[in-house]
């Protein structure tokens, strides 16, 4: 049976060391990470998301602000707060969550953000450094994908891994990660011919897809790792709702190496590596160098 990879007690493990970083740039310093999230509009998925961010944060001793605006606010004014909140000295992160209205250029606001302050990783500086080298900020959910994975399988050089699913906030950047890690990168997607046959020969496979249950016990190599990324939500027979990821959890685990399951798994990575990157900005908006604690932990 497959080693289920344990995200949440991983995650508590890492807020036990960002609180203890926290308190010793408090002591040291005497200053406090601020992190500011900002929310259009009342998606109830994302309140909660913002709402869990939040609660952790302070639980981690980092300063946390959410901005509640309508979804009828134009551009020109979430633009015009981006604009304070990069100049604001106590802000060290500025987090707006995605998705946004229609009537607002997603992209025209990340880059609005100042790059020092994206603790997203979706600043196109970001995106770029993280592509050609040099010191980017991470995406959260990837970069939480691979500490769980380097946790598992130690080195990652010389694996062929497959990232099933291209977004911006996970897919790319996924791929990305693990190419700096030496991996041998396949991204599928939509319009990938014979999903099933790429997927077999992959000893890494990251599903970010959002379909639930997609990936089959035939599709998978035996041995091989299972990242899910999904959170979907469903309707069962008994018409209860729950929570299923990409993969098909219960085949796959006479047949995997190790797997993430959901919930449990990459969620609660993903709200640690943004505390992780709060903690990062603010040392390198200060010129401080990072502590070794801290940088050990950033892939
Ligand atoms: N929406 C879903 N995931 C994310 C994320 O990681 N960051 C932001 N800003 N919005 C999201």
């Amino acid at each position: 049976m497959a080693k289920i990879i344990d995200g949440k007690g991983f995650a508590a493990r890492l807020h036990v060391t960002i609180s203890q970083l926290t308190s010793q740039m408090q002591s040291t310093f005497g200053i406090t990470p601020g992190l500011t999230v900002v929310l259009v509009g009342d998606n109830p998925a994302s309140q909660v998301y913002v709402r869990n961010k939040a609660r952790q944060a302070e639980a981690a001793g980092i300063h946390s602000e959410t901005r509640y605006l309508s979804a009828q606010i134009s551009q020109a004014e979430l633009l015009r707060l981006i604009d304070q909140l990069n100049r604001n000295p106590a802000v060290h992160g500025i987090l707006v969550q995605l998705p946004l209205p229609a009537a607002i250029d997603p992209q025209a606001v990340i880059e609005a953000i100042d790059p020092a302050k994206d603790v997203d990783g979706f600043h196109p500086l970001n995106v770029g450094r993280l592509s050609v080298g040099g010191n980017a900020r991470l995406p959260c959910t990837p970069m939480g994908c691979l500490l769980l994975l380097k946790d598992c399988l130690g080195d990652l050089a010389g694996q062929h891994a497959i990232v099933i699913g291209r977004s911006n906030i996970v897919g790319k950047p996924m791929a990305l990660l693990l190419l700096r890690q030496n991996c041998t990168v396949t991204i599928a997607h939509s319009q990938t011919r014979h999903l099933a046959e790429e997927c077999r020969r992959a000893d890494i496979v990251v599903a970010a897809v959002g379909r639930p249950q997609l990936v089959k016990r035939d599709w998978i190599k035996p041995g091989a790792t299972i990242i899910d990324v999904g959170m979907n939500r469903i309707v069962t027979d008994s018409g209860a709702t729950r929570l299923v990821g990409d993969v098909d959890f219960p085949a796959l685990q006479s047949i995997a190496h190790a797997i993430t399951p959901v919930p449990g798994g990459v969620g609660p990575m993903t709200i640690a590596c943004l505390l992780l990157n709060t903690l990062a900005a603010t040392y390198s908006q200060m010129n401080w160098p990072l502590p070794q604690a801290l940088n050990e932990l950033i892939p």
